[in-house]
C-alpha cells in the first residue's frame, strides 16, 4: 500500500513539474488593442496567428476599453496591472489624427506606477494600426513608440518584411514601423490580403524576438503589490473591479470637490444592464442583490479612478444612498442595500462604514433595478 502511494506521489510530482516547466517555456504575448469599427481587431487576429505559428508561443488578445462593436464583445478587458506579467506586448490602435486613439492613450496614461517601478523595461513591444486613408500613418506609429520608449520597452519594427509579396496594384498599409490597414480606401476588402499577410509576418517576427528576450528582463507581479494595501485586499478577496462605465449623458463619472468624491452608478456590466426591471414584477430579490453588488463595484471602480488607482487614498465612505426600482408598498429596501454596505466594509474595513439612505422609486434610468449614490472622503 505504502509503495503504491509512493508510486502515485512520484507520478503527480513529475506531472506537476512538467507542467511548470511547460509554463516556463511558453512565451506569452499580449495583443493589446483598442478598436471601434473592428479594423484593428482584424489585424490583431492576424498578428496573433503569426505569434502562434511559433512553437511554444501563445497570443492573448485583450482590449483596453469597452466598445459598442458586437465583434469585440467576447474580447476580455485588460488591466494595467497585468502588463508586466507578459513576455511581450503587441499594441494595436486606430489612428486618430496622426496619433494613437483616445482610449489607447487613456489606458497608457494609467501606467505611471508601472513606469515608476520599471515594470516594462526591457520587454519587447511592437505596434500595428488601422487607418482610414492612411493620412499621417508613420507619425501615428511613431507616436505609439514615444510612450513605449519612455517605458524602456524594446521596440520591434517590421522593416520591409514581406515587401516582395505585396500586391502593389492597390495602396497598402505597409510601413517599416508596423503594419497598418487603409480601411477607408476602395478597391479591396480591408484589411487587404496583403495587409493581413504583413500582420501575420509581424506577429511571427515579434514572437521570435520575444522568445529570444524571454528571461532577460524582470517579468513581474510586483507592480500590483506596489499600488497599495487595499488593492491587495481586492486581490486576496478575488474582487475584480470593472472598467468605469461610460456616462450615459452630459455628466462626469465622478466629481471631486475638496476632499469629497461624488459618484452615481446603476447596474451596468460590460456596457449593458445586468438585469432590467422592477423588483417583484420582472425581477427577484436575488437578482436585485446581484445588481446591487455590480452597481457598488462600479462605484468602487470609479472611486479607484478618482484616486489614480490607489485605494489607500480613500479616508472613508461618508454616505451611500440606494434607490431601488420597487413596487408600491415594498418595505425591505434596507436588506437590499446591505449588499452594497457589506461590500464597502469588506473592501475598506472600518473606513467603509457609512451613513445611509434607501428608498424605492417608480422608475430608474435605463430601467436599472438600482442606483447607488456615494460620497467618499479621500486624501
Ligand atoms: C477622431 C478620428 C480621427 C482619425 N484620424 C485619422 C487619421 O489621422 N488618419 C487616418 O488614416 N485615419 C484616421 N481616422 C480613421 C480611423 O483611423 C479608421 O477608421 C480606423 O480604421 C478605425 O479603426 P477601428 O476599425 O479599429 O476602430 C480617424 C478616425 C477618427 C474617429
Amino acid at each position: 500500500m505504502k509503495n503504491i502511494f509512493k508510486f502515485f506521489t512520484v507520478i503527480v510530482l513529475a506531472l506537476t513539474s512538467n507542467q511548470m516547466m511547460a509554463q516556463e517555456k511558453t512565451t506569452t504575448i499580449l495583443v493589446l488593442i483598442h478598436s471601434d469599427q473592428g479594423g484593428t481587431y482584424e489585424l490583431a487576429k492576424e498578428v496573433a496567428k503569426g505569434i502562434e505559428s511559433h512553437k511554444e508561443t501563445r497570443a492573448v488578445i485583450k482590449k483596453v476599453a469597452a466598445t459598442e462593436n458586437p465583434k469585440l464583445k467576447d474580447v476580455p478587458l485588460a488591466s494595467v496591472e497585468e502588463l508586466p506579467t507578459y513576455d511581450g506586448i503587441a499594441f494595436g490602435s486606430p489612428i486618430y489624427f496622426g496619433n494613437i486613439s483616445t482610449a489607447m492613450s487613456e489606458f497608457l496614461s494609467k501606467t505611471v506606477k508601472i513606469w515608476s517601478s520599471h515594470g516594462l523595461e526591457g520587454m519587447p513591444a511592437t505596434v500595428f494600426m488601422s487607418a482610414g486613408s492612411g493620412a499621417g500613418r508613420d507619425l501615428a506609429l511613431q507616436s505609439f513608440w514615444n510612450s513605449l520608449a519612455v517605458h524602456g520597452m524594446v521596440l520591434v519594427p517590421n522593416g520591409i518584411r514581406g515587401d516582395e509579396a505585396i500586391d502593389k496594384s492597390i495602396p497598402q498599409g505597409n510601413s517599416v514601423l508596423g503594419t497598418t490597414s487603409l480601411a477607408s480606401l476602395k478597391g479591396a476588402e480591408r484589411p487587404s490580403t496583403s495587409e493581413r499577410k504583413l500582420a501575420v509576418l509581424q506577429g511571427n517576427n515579434f514572437a521570435k524576438v520575444a522568445q529570444a528576450l524571454k528571461g532577460t528582463f524582470a517579468k513581474g507581479t510586483s507592480v500590483v503589490n506596489s499600488i497599495g494595501a487595499l488593492n491587495k485586499v481586492l486581490q486576496a478577496k478575488n474582487i475584480v473591479l470593472p472598467n468605469v462605465p461610460k456616462p450615459a449623458g452630459n455628466y462626469e463619472p465622478y466629481v471631486r470637490s475638496g476632499n469629497l468624491v461624488f459618484i452615481n452608478q446603476v447596474a451596468l456590466k460590460g456596457g449593458e444592464l445586468l438585469y432590467a426591471g422592477k423588483l417583484g414584477r420582472e425581477l427577484t430579490e436575488q437578482q436585485v442583490d446581484e445588481a446591487t453588488r455590480v452597481t457598488m463595484l462600479n462605484v468602487i471602480a470609479v472611486l479607484a479612478q478618482a484616486v489614480d488607482g490607489d485605494l489607500d487614498k480613500v479616508k472613508r465612505c461618508v454616505q451611500l444612498t440606494g434607490i431601488f426600482n420597487t413596487q408600491d408598498g415594498y418595505t425591505k429596501h434596507a436588506a437590499l442595500m446591505n449588499v452594497a454596505s457589506d461590500l464597502a466594509v469588506e473592501v475598506f474595513g472600518e473606513k467603509g462604514k457609512h451613513a445611509r439612505a434607501t428608498f424605492g422609486a417608480s422608475s430608474i434610468p435605463l430601467n436599472s433595478p438600482v442606483e447607488i449614490q456615494a460620497i467618499f472622503e479621500v486624501e
